[in-house]
């Protein structure tokens, strides 16, 4: 498979899995081919959740030691797809304006997110891992927004029958890459409610660019959310847990962004013969039950 069939089939699958109903989507700012010929045939692929310029080095050792590695893909954006990072993250105005926030309240929650994103990446060596693969010649992807949209759709439809909180651990602990986090010491858990308490409505915090703004969060209750299913907690959110009755489950960074990408891999290799070589936090299963 060309490089860019991969590229077009990863935008694909993102707009497949897209959680917003279709006339409101828009490209991906956050996914972009970085370095490489759009012509070259792939048939190895490493693949990883953080791709920085250790794992590049990594990927040119394997290189000498005879393995091939055509091309690297990225989960986390680099690059110009970290400098469009900011923009990507309106995509969670779109999905509160889903859960019943208008439109100017759902900016109004997200807007200071963006607006510390876009500032703090004036900071940022964002294209250092780009020039690393450019110095070495190997073609990188990064690839999120639809990647998360992957792990978005697939736990909305498995997560959908549980009832209690504890169902929904238990949903979780089927899933491969949950166990295998379970293994290395970071199970899913329940952050704000107990075993017992009520599913009730639940959202996906999963995809959007970046985590729920905490103001939302702070809101959700009232918009008649009983339960949020997250990757992850940042410290703002902790704080208003404290104060709300919503529940809170947290799966984990790492596995839930695994899961996205095995579920597109799975996809990608029925289309085409490609070696997978995991790494940079990426747990590579094939296997669900
Ligand atoms: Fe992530």
């Amino acid at each position: 498979m060309k490089l860019k069939d991969i590229y077009k089939f990863i935008l694909d699958e993102g707009e497949k899995n897209d959680p917003r109903p279709a006339k409101e989507r828009h490209k991906y700012p956050d996914t972009a081919v970085l370095h490489g010929d759009p012509d070259k045939i792939i048939y190895n692929i490493m693949v990883g959740i953080d791709i920085g310029a250790a794992e590049v080095i990594i990927g040119d050792r394997v290189r000498i030691g005879g393995k091939k590695i055509d091309l690297i893909l990225s989960h986390h954006p680099l690059g110009t797809a970290e400098a469009n990072y900011a923009s990507a993250m309106h995509m969670q105005a779109d999905l509160l304006q889903l859960i019943g926030f208008n439109g100017k309240m759902a900016d109004k929650l997200n807007n200071p997110d963006i607006e510390r994103i876009q500032r703090n990446l004036y900071l940022a060596n964002h294209n250092k891992v780009v020039d690393a693969t450019r110095i070495l010649n190997i073609p990188l992807i990064c690839a999120h927004t639809p990647i998360d949209n992957l792990t978005w759709s697939f736990l909305n439809k498995h997560v959908a029958p549980a009832e209690k909180l504890g169902d929904i651990i238990d949903v979780l602990r089927k899933i491969p890459e949950y166990r295998h986090a379970e293994k290395i010491g970071l199970p899913p858990a329940i952050i704000n409610g107990g075993q017992n308490d009520k599913v009730g409505k639940f959202w996906l915090d999963m995809t959007g660019g970046n985590p729920l703004p905490y103001g939302a969060v702070k809101k959700m209750k009232n918009m008649g959310i009983d339960t949020i299913i997250a990757m992850h907690l940042f410290e703002k959110t902790a704080e208003t847990l404290k104060r709300s009755e919503i529940n809170y489950i947290v799966c984990g960074h790492m596995a839930s962004d695994s899961l996205g990408l095995n579920l597109f891999l799975d996809r990608l290799l029925q289309r085409s013969k490609l070696s997978v070589t995991p790494c940079g936090g990426f747990h590579r299963v094939s296997e669900r039950i």
